[in-house]
């Protein structure tokens, strides 16, 4: 048992929601450890980053963070610990590099922060082993940032390959959590409060539980029947595990919402085949139309990489033409950038910075106007939306997400953070929907 008792620490998130889920694992084990959560870096003994390794960006994001705790690091002696996918991909190396880290721990040692942390303060650096089985102990104490919409991790790592992507090499081989361990962990939730679940993987579809073999869709069917789960949503599906199935029992669902995030990457058959996707661009418009054909309200988003190694200017267009077939409501996009130990990586990044730089912001133009175009036809109309949280500014703004994931705000005569409220589309900006509040739901508490 470690002791951890009058330790203050400061967490700093980079990237993706498991590593918002993480982080909060992460903080659950140290406060139970006896440490002190801050906000603010000045008062903190200890700094950890949870790392993105994603691209190339996300993890210069690390190092000029890095770079802003070195003085406080000479002044007072601060303890710098650097978790998640950097850590697990560049382990030792990141210690010899950078000799301002204290230690490095990656995603599957999580259970052993507390014990690194002690000696750490005791002595030495540490950086932790490679380790691929799922640990439920550490999973038991979460410091949730919401009290209404909670984050559960059902499987984590990937099988897949993708010639882009680092996500095998850092967070290692598909590992799936006990669907007992999962359904135990949202019928919990309940009575705390919460009432938007967010499952979450690397590759949720391809979810299988190690004992009863429990599919994705199955999974889906039981967590639909917890009694006061009002929404379920899952992040992240591969197009190449969204089968039939799982969209059929979408559609039968109640509670789970009609929106999903299916990452495309490219609109050209030529580059997905190069990017080792596991299907075509004919292929993924029938996952679409199937599920629209099933639900014709669902919101659906997407990821896309510009710039791919090869990519030419038809290729690219066949992206900009697949927006257009799509009308996705929402897509994060990105300039390829080469990860190590991956395939493309041994490909030479060829399509130049500044072509990547104009690809990107056209993908992003046309997607503007796209959204302006979804967004219009919603003015008018009154949508469900779980309030997240209050305006800074003005303390009758709030702003909450809808059904479909839109972010909504909207003004209120009262409190109605953490509700769900009924909010009349007044008006709209291509980022988000503003209203005015219809009804208030019950509290959550
Ligand atoms: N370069 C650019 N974008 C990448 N992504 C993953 N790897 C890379 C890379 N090497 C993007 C993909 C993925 C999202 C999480 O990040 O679009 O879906
Ligand atoms: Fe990366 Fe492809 Fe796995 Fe997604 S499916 S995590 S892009 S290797």
């Amino acid at each position: 048992m470690t002791h951890l008792t009058g330790i203050s620490f400061f967490l700093r998130t980079l990237g993706c929601q498991m590593n918002e889920n993480d982080s909060e694992r992460i903080a659950g084990l140290l406060v139970a450890a006896g440490a002190r959560k801050t906000e603010r870096v000045e008062d903190a003994q200890v700094v950890i980053v949870n790392t993105c390794a994603v691209r190339g960006k996300s993890e210069d994001k690390l190092f000029s963070f890095l770079g802003r705790l070195s003085p406080l690091k000479r002044e007072r002696g601060l303890v710098i610990g650097v978790a998640g996918c950097v850590a697990q991909l560049y382990r030792e190396t990141l210690l010899a590099k950078k000799p301002d880290v204290d230690f490095v721990v990656g995603p599957d040692n999580y259970h052993r922060l507390t014990e690194i942390l002690s000696q750490r303060l005791g002595e030495k650096k540490v950086a932790t082993a490679w380790s691929r089985e799922w640990n439920e102990d550490a999973r038991r104490s979460l410091l949730r940032e919401s009290p209404v919409s909670a984050y559960v991790t059902i499987m984590e790592g990937c099988d897949h390959f993708c010639a882009y992507c680092v996500v095998p090499y850092a967070r290692g081989r598909e590992k799936y959590r006990p669907v007992g361990a999962i359904l135990d962990e949202v019928r919990g939730l309940v009575p705390a409060g919460y009432k938007e679940i967010q499952l979450l993987g690397q590759n949720v579809n391809s979810y299988r539980d190690p004992e009863t073999g429990t599919s994705f869709p199955e999974l889906l069917e039981q967590a639909d029947k917890i009694p006061g789960v009002e929404w379920i949503r899952f992040i992240t599906s591969n197009p190449r595990n969204f089968g039939r199935e799982i969209a059929e029992t979408m559609a039968a669902s109640r509670h789970v919402c009609r929106q999903l995030h299916l990452p495309l990457q490219s609109g050209s058959s030529s580059i997905l085949k190069k990017m080792k996707r596991g299907y075509g661009r004919e292929e993924y418009l029938e996952k679409i139309a199937l599920l629209r054909a099933l639900m014709p309200e669902i919101c659906l988003s997407t990821d896309i990489i510009v710039g791919f190694p090869g990519e030419t200017e038809d290729e690219f267009r066949e992206t900009l033409s697949i927006l257009e077939d799509v009308e996705f409501a929402n897509i994060f996009s990105f300039r390829y950038s080469p990860r190590p130990q991956t395939q493309a990586a041994r490909l030479k990044d060829d399509v130049p910075f500044e072509v990547k730089r104009r690809r990107l912001l056209e993908v992003q133009e046309l997607q503007k106007s796209i959204q302006t175009r979804i967004h219009r036809s919603f003015i008018g109309r009154t949508i469900r939306v779980l309030c997240l949280g209050r305006s800074k500014k003005d303390s009758r703004a709030y702003s909450g997400r809808s059904e479909g994931y839109q972010v909504v705000n909207f003004s209120a005569q009262e409190d109605v953070v953490n509700r769900f409220v009924s909010v009349r589309i007044t008006d709209v900006g291509p980022y988000s929907l503003r209203g005015k509040i219809e009804e208030t739901g019950p509290s959550p508490a």
